[in-house]
């Protein structure tokens, strides 16, 4: 073959390349060490002396023009197979992105939060206890012996004669009372869940929540009650709620008094929520009743306390319009979703 002969078909070939690496064969036949054009300078070997010049000058020609044919289509299919690329791994930044879910705060933890965070901003400290209790905490250091006719006010899931599922957070008051050895002050509020054989229904819940609050110290009165219950129920339900007392009955306080707040949906006028009463009833409370002062080891002449407790279920109903008590406990993504911190 002549070297104009080969130079053309490399050419032909190398035009008809694809792709890179279809040229790079090209290359190594026409242009590596055992390739084509290595044959044709082998040849010289056999040319008379005087011929040898003038045919090695033609394959160096051959040479470099497959050479720069294999460069020009390199370059070529180097920027086609870039755009190729580029077009398959365009994002496409308009697509619907992956719809991601996000939990909620359950409302009866947002309630109990805002709790916390009031009381913790006058002073008070948070406690926690066991809702696996001993019938001690529970029943009998709350004033409320073995036969006292109090422990039919709540029908309680016992484990055994001397444990029982906790059926208020005053147990948790107890604990605290007794571990304070009758050091003063005593400040402090205990959220936890409470138990009670109840029939569920709209209005009950065998399980539920509650926060207690509990002031112990030098000259703590109902008024002093009074004032913290006012301050809660305006940042609970809106600046300018009024507070009401009615005499009640709690072992573990004398005196008792359930406590009404003005009602934030009419603001006291009557509607159906407050039953036209433009009152709503959300806790019960008193001053700690000495002999439970005394059982825990303080001297009720030289100390005395108010203690309250809220039903966190009636709190988040109020607040948040809720009419099914047992929506706060079926898990119903629905119902949690109202509560979705991101929408
Ligand atoms: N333990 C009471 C209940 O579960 C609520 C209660 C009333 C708690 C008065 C108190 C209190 O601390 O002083 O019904």
């Amino acid at each position: 073959m002549t070297t104009e002969e080969l130079q053309s078909q490399a050419v032909r070939e190398i035009e008809a390349a694809g792709n890179l690496e279809d040229l790079k064969n090209i290359r190594i036949k026409y242009l590596g060490k055992k390739g084509l054009v290595q044959d044709l300078m082998n040849a010289m070997r056999e040319l008379p002396k005087e011929e040898k010049p003038a045919y090695g000058q033609k394959v160096n020609v051959c040479k470099q023009a497959i050479a720069g044919a294999l460069d020009e289509r390199q370059k070529a299919l180097s920027v086609l197979e870039l755009n190729k690329r580029l077009e398959e791994e365009k994002i496409d930044i308009t697509l619907a992105g992956d719809q991601r879910t996000y939990g909620t705060m359950h409302p009866l933890m947002m309630i109990q939060q805002e709790l916390e965070d009031l009381f913790i901003g006058m002073g008070y400290k948070v406690a926690e206890g066991p809702e696996v209790e001993q019938d001690y905490y529970n029943f009998e250091l709350a004033n409320i012996p073995k036969d006292h006719p109090a422990r039919d006010m709540q029908d309680t899931f016992y484990i055994d004669p001397n444990t029982l599922l906790r059926t208020h957070t005053t147990a948790i008051q107890m604990r605290e009372l007794e571990a304070a050895h009758g050091q003063l002050p005593i400040k402090l509020i205990c959220p936890g869940k409470v138990y009670r054989r109840d029939d569920d229904d709209a209005t009950h819940s065998h399980q539920f929540m509650q926060c207690e609050g509990l002031v112990v110290g030098e000259h703590v009165t109902l008024a002093d009650l009074k004032g913290t219950l006012k301050f809660m129920a305006d940042r609970m339900f809106g600046e300018g709620r009024q507070i009401r007392f009615r005499p009640s009955y709690f072992p573990f306080t004398e005196p008792s008094v359930e406590v009404d707040v003005s009602c934030p949906f009419c603001g006291g006028k009557g509607c159906s929520i407050c039953k036209g009463s433009g009152w709503i009833e959300i806790l019960g409370a008193g001053m700690v009743h000495p002999h439970v002062l005394e059982m825990n080891g303080f001297d009720p002449a030289k100390c005395s306390g108010f203690a309250f407790g809220v039903g966190l279920e009636r709190v988040a109903m109020l607040k948040y319009g809720i009419d099914d008590i047992r929506s706060f406990y079926t898990d119903d993504k629905r119902f949690l979703k109202n509560f979705n911190r991101f929408d």
